[in-house]
């Protein structure tokens, strides 16, 4: 029986309607940033495998990285044990968290498998830090519409219900939601005076909700009025790290986080990896002689050797092929390519952050279930050589450093020409 027999016998996919989605493509193989398919055919993998493919597939130096630590440690507890890749690591990850001048610097990392668990720890070491210090009304959290954190329930809490978690709504906990404008959120800081365990945000760009981008000036207001409030400003930089230009979106905008989530690209993509960031003040409510004080938190591939020696091997990748600037030219390129759809009345806006570039198609229900994202779904599908994945009436492209000038033509040319057909 061949591979997609058997998969239709076996599998359940990730965000798939199985009653509705066509057949998975079949992938034997990926070098740079191309998937080669069981079928001989070749296609240029334009969204970064779900935006974790930082440099490009098969990156010789991460593939070294990989087999070198396998071979040396593979794998050991992460309590009560500790290892160079992750001592190291944590050390590399302090150096280039963002900072800001009169503001604690993030001083530990805590690590986990994946966006959604980074997050998860993210909120729980808020929440935990308030109790421990004997603020236990902080029972509210405050998040953008729109917003996407994952798929676990803390991060289903904290993202917009809609489309996705609107049936598990009575066994989420209470989140304000906000726009992203400074009065909005100032207005609900004030309205839950005392309550805000943190604000949570997907810094400049909204990945989920459409590839949604809001301003700089947003971000540092929100900073500013987390402080004026006193609470906490958690970014979730799961989806942004490396991709905005600069290496976190939080950089770009002179800002520095209490917490700090990231994941996908951290590993350059290659294998689950996840850390959140922390300052000393949080470390400090959970460090006590009193044992029922610590953060009960943890997963067995916490801290995976083979995870971090991937993830150091990447970021030194990323300093010396100055990978946000690259990524950003990237996106000005696939940017200009697809200007002149701007004058078409049936796109509604065509945006970019780095090496981020989204163009919004008029839809009678835009968003994630557009009726209007079916056809694009198809459409993208159709194109023979480039990946597309649409967000419900958006088209975006977020690809790998590796994307040459000519590639980067061709999945603009791919993006075109699945606005224009549909
Ligand atoms: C901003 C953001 N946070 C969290 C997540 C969840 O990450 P994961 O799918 O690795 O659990 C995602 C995934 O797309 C994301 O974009």
């Amino acid at each position: 029986m061949d591979l997609l027999a058997r998969d239709a016998r076996t599998l359940w996919h990730p965000y798939t309607q199985h009653g509705l989605d066509p057949q998975p493509l079949a992938v034997v193989g990926a070098k740079g940033a191309w998937l080669q398919l069981a079928d001989g055919a070749r296609k240029l993998d334009a969204i970064s495998s779900w935006w974790s493919c930082l440099h490009g597939h098969a990156e010789p130096r991460i593939v070294a990285a990989i087999a070198a630590q396998a071979a040396a440690l593979d794998h050991v507890l992460f309590a009560g044990c500790t290892h160079e890749p992750a001592v190291a690591l944590a050390e590399e990850l302090l150096a280039l968290a963002p900072r800001q001048a009169g503001r604690p610097a993030l001083a530990r990392v805590f690590y986990s498998d994946d966006g959604s668990t980074a997050v998860e720890s993210a909120l729980k070491m808020a929440i935990g830090a308030w109790v421990r210090r004997g603020e236990t009304a902080r029972t509210t959290l405050i998040a953008l519409e729109g917003a996407y954190h994952g798929d676990t329930f803390g991060a289903m809490s904290a993202g917009d219900p809609t489309p996705f978690f609107r049936e598990f709504g009575p066994f989420l906990f209470h989140v304000v939601r906000v726009p992203p404008e400074a009065e909005a959120l100032e207005a609900a800081l004030k309205a839950q005076s005392g309550r805000v365990a943190g604000m949570i945000v997907e810094p400049l760009v909204q990945g989920a909700a459409g590839m949604r981008m809001h301003s700089e000036a947003f971000l540092r207001e929100a900073r500013r009025l987390c402080d004026a409030h006193d609470t906490l400003l958690i970014a979730d930089e799961v989806m942004t790290f490396g991709r905005t230009g600069s290496v976190t979106a939080c950089e770009r905008a002179g800002i520095a986080p209490d917490l700090l989530c990231l994941a996908k690209g951290l590993s350059g993509g290659t294998l689950p990896l996840a850390a959140t960031l922390a300052t000393e003040e949080i470390f400090d409510a959970f460090r006590s002689e009193e044992r029922s004080r610590a953060f009960f938190h943890g997963h067995t591939f916490t801290g995976n050797p083979i995870a971090c020696a991937a993830a150091r091997a990447s970021l030194a990748l990323m300093r010396e092929h100055q990978v946000p600037a690259r990524l950003d030219a990237i996106g000005s390129r696939i940017e200009s390519a697809l200007a002149p759809l701007r004058e078409d009345a049936r796109v509604r806006e065509l945006r970019r952050c780095g090496g981020i570039v989204a163009l919004e198609l008029e839809a009678a229900d835009p968003g994630y279930l557009a009726g209007l994202g079916e056809r694009l779904r198809t459409a993208c599908r159709a194109q023979p050589e480039v990946l597309l994945r649409p967000l419900g009436n958006v088209l975006y492209a977020l690809p790998p450093a590796c994307m040459s000038d000519v590639e980067a033509d061709q999945v603009a040319d791919a993006i075109s020409a699945v606005a224009r057909s549909a």
